[in-house]
């Protein structure tokens, strides 16, 4: 691993033995009884199927088997090499000759659902025909394995579920990364990021490590912006995946799975590439793709002509990554100014607009009204006089964020919260 690798927390903590997995007992122990039986000569299926969401451990398990087992593992990316002379070359080659140094090997075929999306229609029989030769393991891995076209292959494989992982787990196995880093946490922190994970560890520990950055302590406040999460992990995954990739087609590549449009992904590269890149030459052609990717954008607006789209694409994912000349360093990205106000602004509107309409139904105004004349008003009581703030508060029956809105002061409004319980 090089040492650019090892910065990346999931990398660094990565389990060696199964016991250190968290999750998935029961899928771990099936095909951990299924590989025993493979050495063996026993086993039914030739081939195993690890099926389910991401970042659960699929991938890993498969990696920890090789270390336990002492097993070479030959692993392809089915996304990367689709068609049948990829998968003969690397897979097949390896599966029929056993290896100089140890005489067991495992065969892993990552991601296949990738292998539909290629226009080359032979790689799929090549994996069929893969664990016919093989005289390996022959392990797949899969998010959704259930294209009909899969029928064939799914029979001849013993199918093993992964499940997302609970976030009591999560949270022990981030608890452990702190200890190990000497970061001082608030577990209340920690929860925040194991609940938004939804089961997937992978995206857990990485934004554990984005929200601690350096520092030495991780506090409630330092990971409540992933409340953006939905939108934000995405867009800070691609950034990873563009400066990090070492040849275009990586580079390419990451935009296709996010769901970022091309003028977020400007903004995001445009705020982010001098905290990534720190020589002059680096920020000089990045910046210089990205300007052209902006002029060509600029031409799609005004020509509708959207055949333009992918040089813009090509300048914004492998222009920028190309333009690296030291080795990838893990920083933390930054959230584009221009999308956070215009977040910011329309939540802050919604909330002032939730406002005006319970004041209009109880003191019979309109809307219009309460906003200009009530709502300043109420400002100056709300910083001023919490009892009476309390009060109105209960009449008009405001929830936690128009109390927040209000006093804009976190500690007034807890105190307006409490004398409403009473
Ligand atoms: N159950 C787990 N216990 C401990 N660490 C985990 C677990 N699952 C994932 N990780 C961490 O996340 C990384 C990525 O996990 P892995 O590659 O196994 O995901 P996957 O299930 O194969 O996901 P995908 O479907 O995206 O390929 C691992 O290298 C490890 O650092
Ligand atoms: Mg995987």
């Amino acid at each position: 691993m090089s040492s650019a690798e090892k910065l990346l927390w999931t990398n660094k903590y990565k389990p060696k033995s199964f016991d250190e997995i968290i999750g998935n007992k029961e899928a771990i122990s099936q095909f951990r009884s299924w590989i025993e039986e493979f050495f063996n000569g026993t086993a039914k299926y030739k081939a195993a199927l690890l099926w389910g969401p991401p970042g659960v451990g699929k991938t890993l398990t498969v990696e920890v088997a090789s270390i336990v087992y002492k097993a070479e593992l030959v692993q392809m990316n089915a996304s990367d090499n689709r068609s049948y002379g990829d998968i003969e070359r690397i897979a097949m080659a390896a599966s029929k000759h056993f290896g100089f140094g140890s005489s067991r090997k495992i065969i892993l075929v990552d991601e296949i659902d990738g292998i539909l999306t290629s226009e080359d229609r032979g790689g799929l029989s090549a994996l069929i025909k893969l664990i016919e030769v093989s005289k390996f393991p022959v392990v797949f891995t899969a998010n959704d394995p259930w294209d009909p076209q899969f029928r064939q292959l799914r029979d001849m494989c013993l199918m093993i579920q992964f499940y997302g992982v609970r976030s009591t787990s999560i949270v022990g196995f981030l608890e452990k990364i702190c200890r190990a880093e000497g970061i001082s946490y608030d577990k209340e922190a920690l929860k925040f990021i194991a609940d938004r994970s939804e089961g997937d560890v992978r995206s857990a520990i990485n934004d554990l490590q984005t929200c601690v950055a350096g520092k030495k302590t991780l506090k409630l406040d330092d990971v409540k912006w992933l409340g953006y999460r939905d939108r934000v992990t995405p867009a800070f995954d691609v950034l990873r995946g563009i400066f990090s990739s070492i040849s275009c087609n990586a580079a390419r590549r990451y935009t296709i799975t996010s769901d970022l449009s091309y003028d977020e992904l400007l903004q995001w590269l445009n705020e982010n590439i001098p905290i990534q890149y720190g020589n002059v030459y680096e920020l000089i052609d990045a910046y210089n793709a990205l300007s052209k990717a902006d002029v060509y954008l600029g031409r799609i607006k005004r020509s509708q002509d959207w055949s333009l789209l992918s040089y813009a694409m090509d300048l914004m994912t492998a222009g920028v990554s190309m333009a690296k000349r030291e080795k990838y360093k893990f920083v933390k990205y930054s959230f584009p100014e221009r999308i956070r106000l215009l977040q910011k602004s329309m939540s802050v509107r919604e909330v002032m607009n939730e406002i005006a309409l319970l004041i209009a139904k109880n003191c019979h105004v309109s809307s219009r009204t309460a906003l200009s004349e009530y709502l300043p008003i109420l400002k100056v009581i709300f910083t001023h006089n919490v009892n009476m703030a309390a009060g109105i508060a209960s009449w008009l029956g405001f929830d936690d964020r128009m109390i927040d809105f209000l006093t804009n002061n976190p500690s007034i409004s807890e105190e307006i919260k409490r004398l409403m319980k009473r």
